[in-house]
Formats: C-alpha cells, sequence, structure tokens
C-alpha cells in the first residue's frame, strides 16, 4: 500500500478541457477559490475558445457555465497548452480525456481506446515532480488504474511518488453545473487513505461528507461503466414499451407513470423517445460487452448487448414509419428536422439519434431542413461525413446519403414552406410551443408530424390538418 503524508493542496492540473473537464474544473475552481486549477489540452483551438472574451464563444454550452467560468477565469482558474509546465508544480493531476470506442484492432467496436489515457499516464510520470495524486476523471474499463499505476511505477526518477484515484463523472450535459453542484453522490476509489481524503476534501467544501462514497479502485470503475448501463437499460426498456404501446392502443405517457409512481421503480429515466445518444451510454456498454466476453461472461455479454440492439432498432424503426406514412418513397419530399443535438440544453450532437434518423432518410431520398438552436451547420456535416464505427452494433451506411440533400435553417418557420413532414427529435423548449395553425398553411398537404419526444401539444395540433404521429401512442 502506498502512503502519502497529508498535504495543503493548492494546485490541481486536469488534462483534458472537453465537456467533463471544463465545467468539472469551473466549478471546483469556483467553490476553492484558494486552490489554482488549471485546465489543459492539446487541442490549441479548444483552450483558445475557453479563453475567448466572448462568452457565448465557449467550447461547451451548459445553463450557468458561462457565468461560472465569467467569476473565476484569470483569478483562480486557467485554460492553457502549457502541459508539462503545469504537471510539474501540480499536487494533483485529473485526467479527463476521450476515452472512445477502439475502430480497429483487438476489440475494434467494443473496448475503450486507451490511448489518450496512456499519453497522459506517461506525461505524467516525465513531468511531475515530488509526490502527484493521479485522479482518473475519464470514464475507464475496470483495472485501467493498474496500466496507470504501472506507467507511473516505471519512472526512474525516485524522488517521485505517485496515487492512483479513481474519481469518476455522473455529470449530465445539459444539467452539468447543477449536477456538479449538487451531485447525488461522489465516487473515491483508492488504494491511498490519505489520497483519498485529500481528493475528498476538494469536493467538501460544497458537498457533505455523507455523499462521499469511498471503495476499492475496481469498486469505483466498475460502478461508473455499470451506472451507464443501468440508466441506458432504463430507456431501451420504456422504448420497448412504447413500441407495444402504438400496437395496443395503450399510451405511453400512462405507462410511465403508472409504472413509475413505484417508489422502487422511479421515475426517471422512463421517458420514451428516438433512443438514447451522447458519447458516452453506447460507448460504455460495449466496452462493459467487451469486458464480460473478455472474462468469460457470454450471457452477460449478450444481456447489455440487448440494451444497444433495442436502442439501435428504435431509432430505425422511426425512420421506417416516417417512410411508410409518406407513402413508401421520400424521393425529392422535404422534411423537417427539430433538433439535432442529443438532448436539449446541449451543443453535443455525438451518437445523436437524429444522426442515425437523419442518414436513414438521406438515403431515401429526402430533402432534409435540419433545425437547432445550438449546433453549427459545419457540426451537423461533421456528424454526416463521420466514418462510422465498425461495431456490428452500431449503423452502418453502405448506401449513400447523398442521395438525398441537407440544409441548416435558422428561421423554424422558414422550415416549414412545403415541407411534408417534420420529425421532433431534440425536446428544446421552443418546439413544445410552435405555431402549429401558422406551420399547417406553410406545409404541403397530406402533411405530417412525428413527435419522438411527446412535446407536441395535441389538442392544439387536431385542430388543424396536420396529422401526427406520436411515439408510443397507438390507436384508440
Ligand atoms: P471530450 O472529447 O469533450 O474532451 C476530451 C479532451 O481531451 C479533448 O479536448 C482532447 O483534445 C483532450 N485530450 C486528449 N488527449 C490529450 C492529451 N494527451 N493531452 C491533453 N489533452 C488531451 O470528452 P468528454 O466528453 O469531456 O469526456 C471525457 C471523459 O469523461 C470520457 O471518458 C467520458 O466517457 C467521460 N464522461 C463524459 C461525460 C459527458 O457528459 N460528456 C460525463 C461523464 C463522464
Ligand atoms: C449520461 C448520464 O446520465 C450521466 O450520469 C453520465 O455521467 C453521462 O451519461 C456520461 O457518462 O457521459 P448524458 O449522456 O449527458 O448523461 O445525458 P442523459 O440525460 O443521460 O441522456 C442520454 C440520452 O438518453 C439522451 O439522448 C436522452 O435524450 C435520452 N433519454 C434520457 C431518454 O430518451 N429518456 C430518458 O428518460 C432519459
Amino acid at each position: 500500500m502506498i502512503k502519502s503524508l497529508k498535504k495543503r493542496i493548492t494546485k490541481i492540473s486536469c488534462i483534458g478541457a472537453g465537456y467533463v473537464g471544463g465545467p468539472t474544473m469551473a466549478v471546483i475552481a469556483d467553490q476553492c477559490p484558494h486552490i489554482k486549477v488549471v485546465v489543459l489540452d492539446i487541442n490549441e483551438q479548444r483552450i483558445k475558445a475557453w479563453n475567448s472574451d466572448n462568452y457565448d464563444k465557449l467550447p461547451v454550452f451548459e445553463p450557468g457555465l458561462k457565468e461560472i467560468v465569467l467569476r473565476s477565469r484569470g483569478k483562480n482558474l486557467f485554460f492553457s497548452t502549457e502541459i508539462n509546465n503545469n504537471i510539474a508544480d501540480s499536487d494533483i493531476v485529473f485526467l479527463s480525456v476521450n476515452t472512445p470506442t477502439k475502430l480497429s484492432g483487438v476489440g475494434s467496436g467494443h473496448a475503450s481506446d486507451l490511448r489518450w489515457i496512456e499519453k497522459c499516464a506517461r506525461q505524467v510520470a516525465l513531468a511531475s515532480s515530488g509526490h502527484t495524486i493521479v485522479v482518473e476523471k475519464s470514464t475507464l474499463p475496470v483495472r485501467t488504474a493498474q496500466t496507470i499505476k504501472t506507467i507511473l511505477g516505471s519512472s526512474s526518477n525516485k524522488k517521485k511518488s505517485f496515487s492512483v484515484i479513481s474519481n469518476p463523472e455522473f455529470l449530465a450535459e445539459g444539467s452539468a453545473i447543477k449536477d456538479l453542484q449538487n451531485p447525488d453522490r461522489v465516487l473515491i476509489g483508492g488504494e491511498d487513505p490519505v489520497s483519498i481524503e485529500q481528493v475528498a476534501d476538494i469536493y467538501r467544501h460544497w458537498i457533505d461528507d455523507k455523499k462521499i462514497i469511498r471503495t476499492n479502485l475496481w469498486s469505483s470503475e466498475l460502478s461508473k461503466l455499470t451506472a451507464n448501463a443501468f440508466l441506458a437499460q432504463r430507456i431501451s426498456s420504456i422504448n420497448s414499451v412504447a413500441a407495444i404501446c402504438e400496437e395496443t392502443g395503450a399510451n405511453i405517457n400512462e405507462v410511465s407513470l403508472a409504472i413509475g409512481s413505484d417508489t422502487r421503480i422511479g421515475n426517471k429515466f422512463i421517458k420514451s423517445g428516438p433512443g438514447f445518444g451522447g458519447s458516452c451510454f453506447k460507448k460504455d456498454l460495449l466496452n462493459l460487452i467487451y469486458l464480460c466476453k473478455y472474462f468469460g461472461l457470454k450471457e452477460v455479454a449478450n444481456y447489455w448487448l440487448s440494451v444497444v440492439s433495442l436502442n439501435s432498432w428504435n431509432q430505425n424503426r422511426i425512420s421506417e414509419i416516417v417512410v411508410n406514412k409518406l407513402f413508401g418513397t421520400l424521393a425529392e419530399k422535404k422534411i423537417v428536422i427539430l433538433g439535432f443535438a442529443f438532448k436539449a440544453n446541449t451543443n453535443d450532437t455525438r451518437e445523436s439519434s437524429a444522426i442515425t434518423i437523419s442518414k436513414n432518410l438521406l438515403i431515401e431520398g429526402a430533402k432534409l431542413k435540419i433545425h437547432d438552436p445550438k449546433v453549427s451547420s459545419d457540426q451537423i456535416k461533421a456528424e454526416f461525413n463521420l466514418i462510422d464505427n465498425k461495431s456490428n452494433y452500431q449503423n452502418i451506411y453502405k448506401e449513400d446519403i447523398n442521395n438525398g440533400s441537407w440544409e441548416k435553417i435558422d428561421n423554424i418557420y422558414d422550415a416549414f414552406i412545403d415541407a411534408d413532414a417534420a420529425i421532433v427529435l431534440t425536446e428544446w423548449e421552443e418546439y413544445s410551443s410552435l405555431d402549429w395553425e401558422k406551420i399547417s398553411k406553410l406545409m404541403r398537404k397530406p402533411s405530417w408530424v412525428f413527435d419522438t419526444r411527446s412535446i407536441v401539444n395535441n389538442n392544439i395540433i387536431s385542430k388543424t390538418d396536420i396529422n401526427l404521429w406520436r411515439i408510443g401512442i397507438g390507436p384508440n
């Protein structure tokens, strides 16, 4: 066991200035004014954007984030590309780099690509001085801490020492600041009790100690992966029930309310939709599946695999429904896509269901008019151009999305001119108060609205000549 002396923490660095590193460190800096917090990244553009004078240009959009950055930046919060210098005098280094699914080689399509985390560990081994607490903030396969320990331990400089801590992040995008300021729990796994307490001390500045869970390293790493797997499993479950509702005349919102009123089940994470998106659920499930197979747990792997498969099936079934309702062909038909982000209140489009559904419609020859209040045209283009993950459980586009065309529209009402259909894919607030009477006059007849987020008011739309399809609601 590693033993270290409890030292006052005066400087923290975080490698990775992304969706997690940026907001998490901003909140730590805000809550701990006596600690210098430096967020580091190799991506110069990203660091430049974090340092931008225009706070609306920060690289991550999160409600409440810009106010916090405004309060702390330049005082005790800094964003920099000077990685080695900052590691050298840091007491704690958080690793918050990307851990996407591996795209080639052993474990391709399932295992996490750990090249960035390994690079960070090597960099910390080289640039650090004295005793450094290295904190895994990224979501990692269970036992990654062993790899990090091995790399750190191979440093020939005997004046250096390290403790490795696992402190996974549970924030959800769109509510990141709220989640960081008032988390359900903080999880700290480690071997060295002193280092565990030093990390806990940081959080104790604003979080009750009762919410801080201490575990061993492996429990902490595994809890993060499985927490995401449980959440994703609830969404696949409710989406499977939505499909049954559509066949039977049951109403998914009524069923969700009835199921969720049982306190043992709870009412969160049972909202049906187009399928879960976001950078983590699918990647973490695939990683869990990989680990299960690695440990010879085939049945367990298959269980979690069904959660991913159901999600892909759900995304594809929505585009099929659109095609079927529009007489089996979308060639030359204008379709409005309402929302491209994977959920409301974020500009993140990674793994958004809108990508799969839009691509399916483009293959059918549709002309898409895409609206999203926070997503840029360049970002949509990048998503359409991405080479799909080679996993069997991802959507592989063998057909040509250039059969159709797309453009980003800023004024929602312009998008509806001569449109045949609109699909609500992200639950942005503004989509729940659209003027459907005005829209019905703009659309070509017969016109359809497909609501995958249950936010369109049926009473209002039924007064127009628009046909409405709602997820999880079948014929009476
Ligand atoms: P991200 O891609 O937004 O950010 C990662 C950043 O790390 C990038 O800016 C990249 O340039 C930088 N980076 C990579 N290698 C580097 C290196 N060697 N040196 C310096 N910088 C480097 O990723 P994210 O969404 O912030 O996720 C980070 C981790 O947190 C992942 O493991 C993810 O699973 C986990 N996580 C994400 C969320 C979320 O909501 N996005 C929530 C909880 C956990
Ligand atoms: C999720 C988890 O909620 C976080 O706890 C975790 O830290 C994070 O992943 C991570 O590890 O990256 P996030 O992906 O940001 O957070 O957003 P969620 O709110 O979980 O939504 C994920 C997807 O599920 C979205 O597409 C959302 O629309 C969908 N969803 C969510 C539903 O379809 N129904 C629901 O009831 C809830």
